[in-house]
């Protein structure tokens, strides 16, 4: 479980909360329960663990506070018999409790074949042929990077578990390979039988020859002008911890972590008047999609579904190995377990911290010579994943006037293609000679089960719109902010309209704050754009999600993924397509609100060789949840007494 680096953590009970992720004891015992069943043993010599994660108890049963049981939810993958199976696990009867056959889908990628699917390539003579025509005979400096094959609808890769593979050449052993593509070439591999069905080979375009590197040796001299720079918190942290429940600031949060999510947030609430009032019960990205632009054959089927075809805690980094916060930190801990479902514990998977933000408030009235100001403070929930070339930063900010903050940080190595000297990119932005880095987008949905203040919330669609010229406006000045009831799924795909101001109130129509209104938070965009691909391609197709920014669902348990349970090689139409296709009413009922986002990547010369990181994201912010300004109580800056006032 979480380290305790700070002291202001409790020590942790055994006693669980009933939405705390597996323990590296519950994934074990599992796996174990798991290996005893007649059925696993039937089929164990060909089956992998694809994920094995706590299978949530019933949201009406956390909200009463009843004891859950414990249970796992496991997926496993037969090679053999080329069919997943879904088992429930449990932990309190140690017995499997139900096992499920779901056949004609594809779960995530399993790190064994990605190993596996490398050496196959390599031993492939057609590969050894194209290689060889490129003058490299020799492939232990040659990287296989397997994808997931995309659904394009040929016949003979019907009901296939498929990679596509393209090759990288590694010039010295830490060598940025990303740099070096070896153009030209893609294999198709069958990844049940580990065979390569066929090698294609456009044509040779030579290995842009540029240095990647970023280390601190390949960017020396480093600048010697930067001086210290040091967070202290000599009195600690102010938050406090609870297994994996936290308190900071009137914010109660419990925290959680899935292989294919990642971090999730849990029972988001507000401590207001003594009781603690629910914002959220669950939040998550539930999905996202890297569609590329470049039409090519070695590229057009690049759309990396980096959850359900990867999964982000899966790809988790381990915060040992390198933590951009600073300050007094606390980590939790995670456990998943690998291909043959052995313990993996992932020290340091989730990263938690205070950060100073600037001014939260402040005025000054010169008749009176005052000046009130206060500092604004942030709590930062934060986990980084690294997917192929790419690394994601998951940060949940929550602030002490009530807004969340949801931002996911893009850097890592851009997805580059190799390109003739005589050749001037049409879908990418050349970044060293030779170097194609292919347009792309990265879109996000996050899942969110909205509570504010009970479970029957209702969600309109608000904007500002001119008033006509005439009696209504006789100055011209006018403008309204509309509201207007999204009262059907259908009604609810709506896209973003910055001209207009538009964002998205979820209430609470049973609950009134002070003026008599119903309590409100509202969701406001950050940067959004929309898909450029067409509507009947193949990645449209699977990623439904990404034609609408807003969908609204009623709660339904089932429902957690944008682009459904199984994305990987799907034909399409999973997920929200599916789920709002009744068009259910949402009106005054369990919500569930999905938030789609895109962040739109021409890539540019100053993102190689690594790029500085981007932002996308959103706010939750409260509109009329409080009768007022709830961060009046923020006491004065201390530091500013010492030092701001002569
Ligand atoms: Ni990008």
């Amino acid at each position: 479980m979480g380290v305790v680096d700070t002291g202001a953590a409790e020590p942790r009970t055994s006693l669980h909360h009933p939405l705390d992720p597996l323990s590296s004891e519950e994934v074990t015992s599992a796996v174990a329960i798991t290996r005893a069943d007649g059925r696993f043993r039937e089929v164990a010599a060909h089956t992998r663990f694809v994920s094995v994660s706590l299978h949530e108890p019933a949201k009406e049963s956390v909200l009463a506070g009843g004891v859950s049981p414990r249970e796992a939810f496991i997926i496993l993958l037969d090679r053999a018999r080329e069919t997943t199976y879904e088992l429930v696990v449990s932990l309190t009867s140690q017995s499997v409790a139900s096992w499920r056959e779901v056949r004609g889908i594809q779960p995530a990628f399993l790190m064994s074949e990605e190993v596996a699917c490398e050496q196959a390539v390599k031993n492939d003579p057609r590969f050894l042929e194209a290689m060889s025509k490129r003058g490299l005979t020799d492939l232990s400096d040659v990287i296989i990077d397997p994808v997931p094959a995309g659904n394009f609808g040929y016949p003979d890769e019907e009901g296939l578990r498929l990679a596509r593979a393209t090759a990288y050449l590694r010039r010295s052993p830490d060598d940025n390979w990303w740099a070096h593509p070896i153009g030209g070439v893609v294999a198709l591999v069958d990844l049940h039988k580990m065979q390569v069905l066929n090698v294609e080979d456009r044509g040779v375009v030579p290995i842009p020859p540029e240095s990647g590197n970023y280390d601190v040796a390949s960017a020396a001299p480093p600048r010697s002008d930067l001086k210290a720079l040091e967070i202290t918190q000599p009195d600690g942290p102010s938050f406090t911890v609870r297994g994996w429940q936290v308190e900071w600031q009137r914010w109660h949060i419990h925290v959680g972590f899935t292989p294919r999510e990642g971090l999730v947030l849990h029972t988001v609430g507000y401590e207001d008047g003594g009781r603690v009032r629910p914002i959220l019960y669950r939040a998550a990205v539930s999905e996202m999609v890297v569609p590329y632009g470049d039409p090519s054959r070695s590229h057009y089927f690049r759309s990396f579904f980096d959850a359900g075809e990867n999964g982000i805690g899966a790809s988790a980094n381990s915060l040992t190995r390198g933590c951009d916060c600073l300050g007094e930190i606390y980590y939790f801990d995670a456990a998943l377990a690998d291909d043959v479902g052995e313990l993996v514990e992932l020290p340091h998977a989730i990263c938690m911290h205070e950060e100073d933000y600037g001014v939260l408030w402040r005025h000054s009235d010169w008749r009176t010579d005052r000046t009130e100001v206060r500092r604004s403070r942030r709590l930062v929930i934060s986990s980084f994943s690294t997917i192929g070339n790419y690394d994601y930063g998951f940060f949940w900010y929550f602030y002490q006037d009530g807004t969340i903050q949801f931002e996911v940080k893009l850097t890592g190595i851009l997805q580059m293609g190799a390109i003739s000297s005589d050749e001037i990119p049409q879908h990418g932005t050349l970044v060293a000679p030779g170097l194609n880095a292919m347009y792309h987008q990265h879109y996000f949905n996050l899942r969110l089960d909205m509570d504010i203040d009970g479970t029957a919330n209702s969600v309109y669609e608000v904007h500002s719109e001119s008033v006509p010229p005439g009696p209504e406006n006789p100055f011209g000045n006018a403008f309204v902010a509309r509201r207007t009831l999204l009262s059907t799924e259908q009604e609810a795909r709506q896209l973003i309209d910055p001209l207009a101001a538009r964002s998205w109130e979820i209430v609470n129509p049973a609950v009134q704050n002070g003026l008599g209104r119903p309590v409100a938070y509202r969701l406001i965009p950050g940067d959004n754009v929309v898909p450029f691909a067409q509507p009947d391609s193949a990645v449209i197709k699977r990623a439904g999600f990404i034609t609408s920014h807003l969908w609204v669902t009623p709660y339904t348990p089932g429902e957690r993924y944008a682009a459904g349970d199984y994305p990987s090689q799907h034909p399409g139409g999973a997920g929200l397509p599916e789920y709002v296709a009744a068009d259910r009413a949402i009106d005054n009922t369990d919500v569930v609100v999905w938030y789609t986002f895109g962040h739109h990547h021409i890539p540019r010369p100053e993102d190689w060789p690594i790029m500085p990181a981007a932002y996308a994201g959103f706010l939750l912010k409260p509109f009329g949840f409080f009768d007022r300004n709830p961060s009046l109580d923020v006491p004065p800056p201390t530091a500013c007494h010492n030092s701001c006032h002569e």
